[in-house]
């Protein structure tokens, strides 16, 4: 894995976020995640204002690394990479997005839940994919039907996952990491809810801590 992919994975977790007021609330935001030992965000491009969330998240904790979500435009990755952005998720497989942010030398963490987009991806040279939907799509039962004849992936699995099920995920090899919403939720965000954005991603850690070592 390259070294954005290393550090993901060595934290565990990626809060999934949708900012709609950056001004007021991304420095807070990027303070409690790093705080809660999560010093990672995954900045969905569903917010209107998600490029200036972006900058302004790196801005108040340079050490974080904030990449985009949601991508789905070639002008989103510019948005992005402009904004500071260290990586780029896109909820499907695109051919077009996976080849521009390799010439832009952006990590890209492509959505893929078929034995057809694996494919693409291994054509596509990717080694780190996005698992999404991953309980809708079959959850861990299929990441691990899926290993068989890709082994050579490592997933992010997302949507759906919450401290109930996030250990039972790492019990599985090939988990990069696992995303989320759970801990960054509208009602946390918006209502300043900072300190238990910080509990929430400290039992995360915890919990990928605990099941790592088994
Ligand atoms: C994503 O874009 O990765 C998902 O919407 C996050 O899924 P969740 O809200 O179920 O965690």
């Amino acid at each position: 894995m390259n070294p954005i992919s290393e550090k993901i994975s060595s934290i565990g977790v990626v809060p999934v976020i949708k900012l709609n007021n950056p001004e007021r609330d991304a420095a807070d935001l990027a303070a409690a995640l790093c705080k809660g030992g999560v010093p990672v965000a995954e900045v969905t491009f569903r917010a209107a204002g998600a490029a200036k969330a972006i900058k302004l998240m790196s801005e108040a904790q340079p050490d974080m690394l904030v990449g985009a979500g949601t991508v789905l435009t070639t002008a989103q990755v510019d948005e992005a990479i402009e904004a500071g952005a260290k990586f780029i998720v896109t909820p499907g497989l695109d051919i077009e997005i996976v080849k521009y942010c390799q010439e832009k030398g952006i990590e890209i963490y492509a959505g893929c839940t078929t034995p057809t987009d694996y494919h693409a991806a291994y054509k596509l040279g990717l080694e780190v994919l996005k698992f999404f939907p991953a309980e809708q799509s079959g959850g861990l039962a299929k990441i691990k039907a899926m290993s068989a004849p890709f082994p050579m992936f490592k997933v992010m699995p997302t949507g759906g996952i919450s401290l109930k099920n996030l250990g039972e995920y790492f019990s599985c090899p090939v988990i990069a990491a696992c995303g989320g919403s759970y801990m960054v939720t509208a009602d946390l965000i918006d209502n300043g809810k900072w300190d238990e954005i910080t509990e929430l991603c400290e039992k995360s850690v915890q919990i990928v801590k605990e099941a790592r070592a088994k």
